[in-house]
């Protein structure tokens, strides 16, 4: 049932490359249909098991028998120390929730869970949505023409939105919120695995991306020690009370903590906004469905929306690592000890077996079981504060800037060659200045 033999399929597409970036459904529909539990060397030359149906990448997702311990990549896979956030061995964050398999993961997530609340991240909506207006304040305030307006709605928009709401929610200091932007600026410049053809860019990235990952962690490891001293309302004085109610956190702990927040949560939402917004400027029925909505006042298909541009065009195209702890079958195919499995979301989200018309854009769609948060004991533990950011920013940029509109044209733009994450480059729009309110 897996793998066909090679004479019986249309070629395999080149996956990895440039054009992959741009569009990998049609590669990923090959993948499904002809070897859906696919062994293929990475650019990093790592070796890794594809898992493209969503029942096989649901299965997985939730296997126990597949590790999320670095530790576990075979010796003989000779990639090992390439599979996980640059930097992170350096920084002492080793162990974070995406690297720890139970009983360690259990006790982290139940302590964090204390602190980060669904009810804390509702109490922050009026944050985000002030956050959201001064960025297109912000925007609507640069123009020069008083007809055309133009904006980057990756750089002026979607990065500095989740950076600033999760440094707000964090309690990281106003005056130290600009050093935060910088470090992430440069970790979302250089994503964390190489790009498609394996090449690297910008002089060393790793090295790059590990400096900031490094100051980073040092700095909350000393927002921390201070908070300790003077404890808030904020989350990293939650984490901190957390570990006072009999369980224990470490400081150690909770900085690793309060990075993985920062770093799982951050470029994830930008391209959830990134991805959204040009899903809609690309689809401009849907797109207005979604306004006529909004101005009646009806927020049911901005919430279904939010799911099926996951769903469409996720931010997070492959899941994280995971590695064989025993031999075992997937979807037919044998896996040993010590492999990594690459569980592709953004395949399993376009199965035919699974959804309706599959390649549609449906904001009201109804089956609307995506991975794009996983699944299982790892499921994404910000899933409620995403849905706030990326509901508030795309509400606010439609009701602000209605007649949004892509400045240049769709095969012009770029995409981000990580492998983990999809995400465009840049988001050139143009808005009509007299519309702005
Ligand atoms: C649209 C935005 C987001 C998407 C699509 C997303 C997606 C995901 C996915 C797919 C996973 C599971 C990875 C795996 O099993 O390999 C995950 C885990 C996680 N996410 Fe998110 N995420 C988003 C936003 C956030 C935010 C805003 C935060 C926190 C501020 C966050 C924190 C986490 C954490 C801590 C984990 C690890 C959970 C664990 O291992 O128990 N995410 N996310």
């Amino acid at each position: 049932m897996n793998d066909k033999t090679a004479n019986d399929r249309p070629p395999a597409p080149t996956l990895f490359s440039w054009e992959f970036a741009a569009d990998p459904y049609p590669a990923y529909a090959w993948l499904r249909e002809h070897a859906p539990v696919h062994k293929t060397a990475l650019p990093s030359g790592v070796e890794a098991w594809l898992v493209t149906r969503y029942a096989d990448a649901r299965q997985a997702l939730a296997d126990q028998r597949l590790s999320k311990n670095p530790g576990h990549h075979s010796e003989s896979a000779h990639g090992k120390g390439k599979v996980g956030i640059p930097g992170e061995r350096g920084a002492n964050l080793m162990t974070h929730l995406l690297n720890i398999d139970p009983p360690d993961h259990t006790r982290l997530r139940r302590l964090v869970s204390k602190a980060f609340t669904p009810r804390r991240v509702a109490a922050f909506a009026p944050r985000v949505q002030e956050l959201t207006d001064q960025l297109i304040d912000t925007i609507v305030a640069k123009q020069h023409d008083p007809v055309r307006g133009e904006a980057d709605l990756i750089h002026e928009f979607a990065f500095p939105l989740p950076i600033y709401a999760i440094c707000d929610m964090l309690g990281v200091p106003p005056e130290d919120q600009d050093d935060f932007r910088e470090w992430a600026g440069m970790m979302l410049r250089h994503p964390g695995a190489q790009s498609p053809d394996g090449r690297r860019h910008g002089g060393g990235p790793r090295g790059g991306v590990g400096r900031s990952v490094k100051k980073m962690r040092g700095y909350l490891a000393e927002l921390i020690h201070r908070k300790r001293e003077d404890l808030g309302d904020d989350l990293i004085s939650g984490l901190i009370r957390a570990s006072d109610h009999g369980e224990h956190l470490t400081e150690n702990e909770a900085a690793a903590m309060a990075f993985i927040l920062l770093f799982a949560g951050f470029e994830t939402t930008v391209n959830l906004i990134g991805n959204g917004t040009y899903a809609l400027l690309c689809n401009p029925v849907q797109r207005e469905r979604l306004q006529t909505a909004l101005a009646g006042g009806d927020t049911a298909l901005l919430a279904t929306g939010i799911e099926e541009l996951l769903r469409y065009d996720g931010p997070v195209e492959l899941a994280t690592w995971r590695f064989a702890t025993e031999p075992m079958t997937l979807g037919g195919q044998r896996i040993a000890v010590g492999e990594p499995v690459l569980v592709v979301l953004a395949a399993a989200d376009r199965d035919p077996e699974k959804f309706t018309d599959p390649d549609t854009l449906d904001l009201g769609r109804r089956d609307t079981q995506h991975l794009g948060y996983g699944h299982g004991i790892h499921y994404c533990l910000g899933a409620p504060l995403a849905r706030l950011e990326g509901q508030t920013a795309l509400a606010t940029l439609l009701r602000r800037l209605p007649d949004l509109r892509l400045a240049v044209d769709p095969g012009d733009l770029r995409w981000r060659g990580g492998l983990i994450m999809r995400g465009l480059r840049t988001l050139p729009v143009e808005f009509s200045t007299v519309t702005v309110a």
